[in-house]
C-alpha cells in the first residue's frame, strides 16, 4: 500500500516534507513483521503515516504530535474515514501526553531531543525509526541508548518527475532512513548483520550508477 499512499498524499498540498516513498516502504514492512500494535509519531505533517497505518489491517494505537497550524487544518479531511481502523490520537506537543503507554514503534520525522520523554515511552523491544538524513537525531538516539542495534539504510532509486521533492532534487537519490532496535537479542542481531551488508553494498553500488 505504501505506492499508493505516496502517490494520494504527494498530489495534496503541503507534500514537500512527507516522508519518502522508501521510507514508506520500509514502515509498511517493519510494522506488518513485527509485533507492533502501537506506535508514536513525532511530526504528523499532512497525515501520510497514519493513513499508511490505517490501511494495514492490524490493530493500532497511534499518537502523533503536530504543532503546525496549516497541517492540523487538513489533517481530518486527509485522513477521512480511514482513521477509524486505528485509534487514532494527535496532539500538538508530545509535552501534552500524559499517557503511561509504552510504545512498540517510535517514528521521528520532526524535532525532538527529550531524552527522558524516549524513555518513558520505550519499552525493551521498541523499534525507533528515523526518517531522512536527520544526523543531530541519530547522534541523540546513539547517546541515549548506547546499547541499540542501528541500521541505516538507503535506496538506489532517484527521485522520479512525479515525488514531491522533484524540483529542489532531481537529481537526488530518494531519502533513506534509521532503525534503532532497543533490544539486543539474537532475531535483532541478525536482521541488523543482514541489514548492514545491504547498505554497504548499495554505497557501493551509487558509486556506479
Ligand atoms: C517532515 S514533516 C512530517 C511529515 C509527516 N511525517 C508525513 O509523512 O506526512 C515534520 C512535521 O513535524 C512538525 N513538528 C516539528 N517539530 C515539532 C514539535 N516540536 N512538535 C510538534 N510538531 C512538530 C512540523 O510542523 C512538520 O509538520
Amino acid at each position: 500500500m505504501h505506492k499508493e499512499v505516496f502517490q494520494l498524499f504527494s498530489k495534496k498540498e503541503g507534500a514537500q516534507h512527507i516522508a519518502s516513498e522508501y521510507a514508506l516502504m520500509a514502515i509498511e514492512k517493519i510494522v506488518k513483521q513485527n509485533n507492533i500494535h502501537s506506535v508514536f509519531e513525532f511530526g504528523i505533517g499532512i497525515g501520510t503515516i497514519p493513513y499508511l497505518l490505517s490501511t494495514l489491517n492490524k490493530r493500532i494505537t497511534y499518537y502523533g504530535t503536530e504543532e503546525n497550524e496549516f497541517c492540523n487544518s487538513v489533517l481530518a479531511e486527509n485522513l477521512g474515514q480511514s482513521i477509524e481502523s486505528i485509534n487514532y490520537n494527535a496532539i500538538s506537543s508530545y509535552l501534552n501526553f500524559n499517557g503511561e503507554n509504552k510504545f512498540d514503534f517510535i517514528i521521528i520525522d520532526g524535532l525532538f531531543d527529550d531524552a527522558n520523554f524516549l524513555k518513558k515511552i520505550a519499552h525493551d523491544n521498541t523499534l525507533i525509526f528515523v526518517e531522512g538524513d536527520r544526523e543531530n537525531q541519530r547522534e541523540f538516539l546513539r547517546k541515549t541508548f548506547p546499547k541499540c542495534l542501528i541500521n541505516r539504510s538507503i535506496s538506489l532509486n532517484k527521485n522520479s518527475k512525479h515525488s514531491p521533492y522533484y524540483d529542489v532534487s532531481s537529481n537526488h537519490f530518494v531519502g533513506g532512513y534509521t532503525l534503532f532496535r532497543l533490544n539486543p537479542n539474537f532475531r535483532n542481531k541478525t536482521s541488523w548483520f543482514l541489514e548492514k551488508i545491504a547498505t554497504s553494498l548499495k554505497y557501493k553500488l551509487r558509486m556506479i550508477i
